[in-house]
Parts: C-alpha cells; sequence; structure tokens
C-alpha cells in the first residue's frame, strides 16, 4: 500500500524528533497531519495516541506514527482503538515485518529509546512494507475476534 496521508502524534517527550520525521515523511511527498502536542508542558500520551487511532480506524488517514518516552504508553492507547494494530519498534526488521505479517496501521518508538536515523530507518522499513495477507489473515482475524468478543472460538478447541 501506497501511504498518501498519515497522523502523527506524541507527547511532551517526543516534540524534536516528531518535527524531524513529520519532515522526514513531508519530503517523500506523504501528507502528515500533526495532532501534538508541540508544547514542552506534561502531556498525558494516551490524548494523541487516541486521536492518531481514531483518524486511521475511521480511515481520515492511511496510518499513524506515534512517539514518547518508550513508544509503549503512546501504542498501548492506540490499540484499545477497535481496528488498530500498532507496533512499538526499534529497529527496522519488525516494523518492515509487522505491515507484511501483522498488516500494522500505526508504528510507535521510543525518542528516549532510539535515535533520529534509527527513527528514520523505522519509518522507512514501515512504510514499504506489503500486507502479505492469506495466512496472517486468519491470525488477525483471531486479534479482531477477541477484542470483539474476549474470547478466542479456536483456544477452546
Ligand atoms: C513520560 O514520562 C513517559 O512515561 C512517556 O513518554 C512514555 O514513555 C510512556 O510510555
Amino acid at each position: 500500500m501506497a501511504f498518501k496521508k498519515l497522523a502523527i502524534g506524541n507527547d511532551h517527550t517526543a516534540i524534536d524528533l516528531k518535527n524531524e520525521i513529520m519532515a522526514y515523511v513531508q519530503e517523500k511527498g506523504i501528507e502528515v497531519i500533526n495532532v501534538g502536542t508541540d508544547s514542552p508542558e506534561r502531556f498525558n500520551y494516551p490524548i494523541s495516541g487516541y486521536k492518531v487511532a481514531r483518524m486511521v480506524a475511521d480511515g481520515e488517514v492511511d496510518g499513524g506514527i506515534l512517539i514518547c518516552g518508550t513508544g509503549v504508553g503512546i501504542s498501548l492507547a492506540a490499540n484499545k482503538v477497535e481496528g488498530i494494530r500498532a507496533v512499538v519498534c526499534s529497529e527496522p526488521y519488525s516494523a518492515r515485518l509487522s505491515r507484511q505479517h501483522n498488516n500494522t496501521n500505526i508504528v510507535a518508538f521510543g525518542a528516549r529509546v532510539i535515535g533520529v536515523e534509527t527513527a528514520k530507518d523505522i519509518v522507512d522499513a514501515w512504510l514499504g512494507g506489503e500486507y502479505e495477507g492469506g495466512r496472517h489473515q486468519v491470525r488477525i482475524d483471531m486479534i479482531d475476534e477477541i477484542q470483539k468478543t474476549q474470547k478466542l472460538a479456536a483456544a477452546e478447541e
């Protein structure tokens, strides 16, 4: 899938990295909607995690990028929105495979964990990964079943 429009969100730990990554993605000709924060005041990461996830789930954008100190909290928040598959990455291999096998629609990373060049490599790998479908869709359907029903029929067999 060629990403044309992304949303990006962050907390107070990640403003500089967010700006670098936003410019990097825009240079590729991809439109980026910045949901913030752009203030150094302490900011509760679930707010931007939710905003980006909502836009992705509603089809307003093709995907999202989330950055907090570790990438953990902000991706946990995003993953609570139905239809969201957010992955936290510290290296590009997982980012690419998360697209190919898990059809992730949000990539997250930590401004206190990785530097800007690794972040760019992760973004490149994630943007370039094509979902392969097939056997992987069976597993994604199982994840959706857990979310919708809080059960998994295959685990009862
Ligand atoms: C903020 O101190 C920090 O907890 C946040 O950026 C993130 O790392 C949470 O997962």
